[in-house]
């Protein structure tokens, strides 16, 4: 079975918009694969410049962030139809620094995952243990247990048009990271659970990425993994050099 691959640059709280048009005057100039799918994730304000410069490119890009109310008195966020304004296609949900520092519930990630498979986004939904659950054993029930809370409720047809990553928190922004191993073991513990819920058919069909410190110089071996189908990077996604050749060395 082959799966679409898909690799996300996650920007987090990087880049003003010299820098992010720098970054996509030089990206959209390099020879990138299109066997697969590239999705960046700027913060608010570079959107903008994304929906300018990659029209037509068949580079996605989308939010890291949106609220789960339509619209109305929530001072200070942002709505999907705002997102769909500015062109993005993808969001995030549950990534572990939504739930550890702002305190997103598996609750809060189900909603907006739901919210956002309603008004047409792709999102793409990150589950990881932390240090100590991996310490003490608990690895499996916890990928389980986010996975089973983020797709409560969904359809086959729903869960058909997710993409997931696979992120230990430990992996994330610490130049730890997993081994090959490790991180097929955590996909695929994700890709059971999805075979449980749905049937080992749908869960062949769904595209999991592996992300904690993925690099141009080691993509190729979490990619040489049987469930790995892409990688989510934060660091390594700030330079169009960096992050192309990343995406290249990934295909092939
Ligand atoms: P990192 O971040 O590549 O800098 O470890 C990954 C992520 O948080 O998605």
């Amino acid at each position: 079975m082959t799966r679409r691959k898909v690799f996300g640059g996650n920007w987090k709280m990087n880049h003003g918009l010299s820098e992010t048009e720098n970054f996509l005057q030089e990206f959209i100039n390099t020879k990138i694969s299109s066997d697969c799918d590239v999705v960046l994730f700027p913060p608010f304000t570079g959107l903008h410049l994304m929906q300018k410069y990659l029209k037509a490119s068949g580079i996605s890009y989308g939010a890291q962030n949106f609220h789960c109310e339509e619209k109305g008195a929530y001072t200070g966020e942002v709505s999907l139809a705002m997102l769909k304004e500015l062109g993005c296609t993808w969001v995030l949900t549950g990534h572990s620094e939504r739930r550890e520092i702002f305190k997103e519930s598996d609750e809060l990630v189900a909603k907006k995952t739901r919210m956002a498979l309603d008004h047409g986004f792709t999102p793409m939904v990150c589950i990881g243990e932390t240090l100590d659950e991996r310490k003490a054993g608990k690895t499996k029930e916890k990928l389980n247990h986010q996975v089973r809370a983020a797709l409560f409720g969904m359809s086959e047809t729903d869960v058909l048009k997710l993409t997931f990553a696979y992120e230990p928190i430990w992996a994330i922004g610490t130049g730890v990271n997993a081994s090959q191993s490790d991180a097929q073991e955590g996909v695929k513990l994700v890709r059971d659970t999805l075979a449980n819920l749905y049937g080992q058919s749908i869960a062949n069909q769904i595209s999991i990425c592996y992300g904690g410190s993925v690099k141009p110089n080691n993509i190729e071996g979490y990619m040489s993994q049987a469930d790995i189908d892409g990688g989510l990077v934060g660091g390594a996604s700030l330079k169009a050099d960096d992050f192309s050749t990343l995406v290249n060395n990934g295909v092939k």
